[in-house]
């Protein structure tokens, strides 16, 4: 008899709670009586050269499944790889093909943002266009919150968590030196060029907490005359300023504010360049125009790692729309991303619903420029209204020896 097997993959930035959709996918699919759960090592550029492995050598028992669950990064590696067009190169097609029925694979899941949608739509048609039988569905991911059509995407809420909390910290850190000396510290976060990350840094502003006094998002063009003459109208009146700028920040004429101190040009195969030293050139900026004390800090992959500090529902979801997509395959779906709906803010309620794939691959969701204020320094209280309820909760590591405990890929 044909083997009912299972294959999924992990695709572009890692986030604190990718793998609990893993998890999602794997208790599922043995819940429903798939035979071989497989796990494709570095999504679809490992696949190509038949790396995978069988997930039930590496997750032995329901304590490893929770360990998983608090494990960050990509259990089973990731990867940057966009296939080609269809019509550009079939061979890679027929290769793809041919290793999933060598495999008796009947389902195909991608955990990945709206890059890797793109590998569920390109495949999902080639199956069709063909008459193979394998279904192909997404199950949303990254920390960018980027994605259409889902209200939020796993991984959003523990970034946003992690980048809340940091928030804090840095702000108490600077107010402690802020006597007789001006200071200004600048916080560059992820999320390219959706500011969902960056407005994450409002939530820091709490009872004991101002927040930070300036918000730059990338949905605002940014000017940095303007951005100048803030800083030193506050310099007025107090004597440390925090400022969160999103890496994805451009001038006028459309160059990244990282790009204007030259630097890398890296760009990856979906043609995103890579972003990074924004706070770094914002921090000389002021410090050679204002003469202040100026410190740039870069969350960069700390605020996509930080398991720690994990939000309870990021968590609970990413399991959910793991378990979503199999059991959507299960009952004939192909081509479609699983999204969380949201049903209610108080209690916060979401669920699994699902949609065409094709209206999600390779598409930016931005923040919609009424959830900023009119100058674009801040964002509104609607903005931190919707993020709320995504950082609630904890999921506490497995603390071994003081530190967090990880369930590693044994090779
Ligand atoms: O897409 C997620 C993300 O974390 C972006 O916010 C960021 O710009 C990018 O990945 C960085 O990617 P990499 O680690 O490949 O440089």
């Amino acid at each position: 008899m044909a083997k009912r097997n299972i294959i999924v993959g992990q695709s572009g930035g890692p986030t604190a709670v990718i793998n609990s959709s893993l998890a999602g996918v794997y208790k599922t699919a043995i819940e429903r009586g798939f035979d071989t759960v497989y796990g494709m090592l570095h999504g679809i550029q490992g696949f190509l050269d038949e790396q995978y492995v069988d997930l039930s050598t590496q997750i032995h028992s329901d304590m490893d499944i929770e360990l998983l669950k608090r494990t960050p990064s990509a259990f089973l590696g990731s990867c940057r790889y966009k296939l080609p067009e269809i019509h550009e190169d079939m061979e890679i097609y027929e290769k793809i093909f041919d290793i999933l029925d060598k495999l008796e694979i009947e389902v195909f899941i991608y955990i990945g943002g709206n890059d890797s949608m793109d590998t569920i739509k390109k495949l999902s048609d080639y199956a069709i266009v063909k008459g193979h039988s394998q279904k192909f569905l997404g199950v949303p991911k990254t920390i960018d919150n980027d994605l259409a059509l889902t209200d939020h995407t796993p991984g959003f809420g523990s970034a946003a968590k992690y980048i809340a909390a940091s928030t804090k910290e840095v702000i108490r850190d600077a107010l402690g030196l802020a006597y007789k000396k001006d200071m200004v510290t600048i916080i560059e976060i992820m999320g390219r060029n959706a500011g969902w990350l960056t407005g994450a840094t409002a939530l820091a502003k709490t009872e004991e907490c101002e927040g930070p006094d300036l918000i730059y998002l990338p949905e605002v063009t940014f000017d940095i005359d303007k951005f100048c003459e803030k800083i030193k109208e506050l310099l007025k009146v107090k004597q440390s300023i925090v400022v969160a700028v999103s890496e994805g920040i451009k001038v006028a004429d459309g160059r990244y504010v990282c790009e204007l101190s030259g630097g890398g040009d890296y760009v990856d195969p979906f043609g995103h360049k890579q972003l990074a030293g924004t706070a770094a050139y914002l921090a000389n900026f002021l410090g050679a125009q204002i003469g202040c004390k100026t410190r740039a800090i870069e969350f960069s992959t700390l605020q996509r790692s930080a398991s720690h500090m994990a939000s309870r529902v990021d968590i609970d979801e990413a399991f959910m729309v793991g378990g979503a997509a199999v059991k959507a395959a299960d009952e004939g779906d192909t081509g479609k991303m699983v999204v969380i709906d949201r049903l209610s803010d108080d209690p916060y309620m979401g669920t699994a619903g699902i949609y065409d794939v094709h209206k999600i691959a390779n598409n930016e969701k931005l923040v919609p420029r009424e959830w900023m204020n009119e100058d674009g320094t801040y964002v509104t209280d609607q903005f931190v209204k919707y993020i709320e309820p995504l950082i609630q909760g904890d999921y506490t590591p497995f603390m071994v020896n003081g530190l967090p405990q990880h369930l590693v890929l044994k090779k």
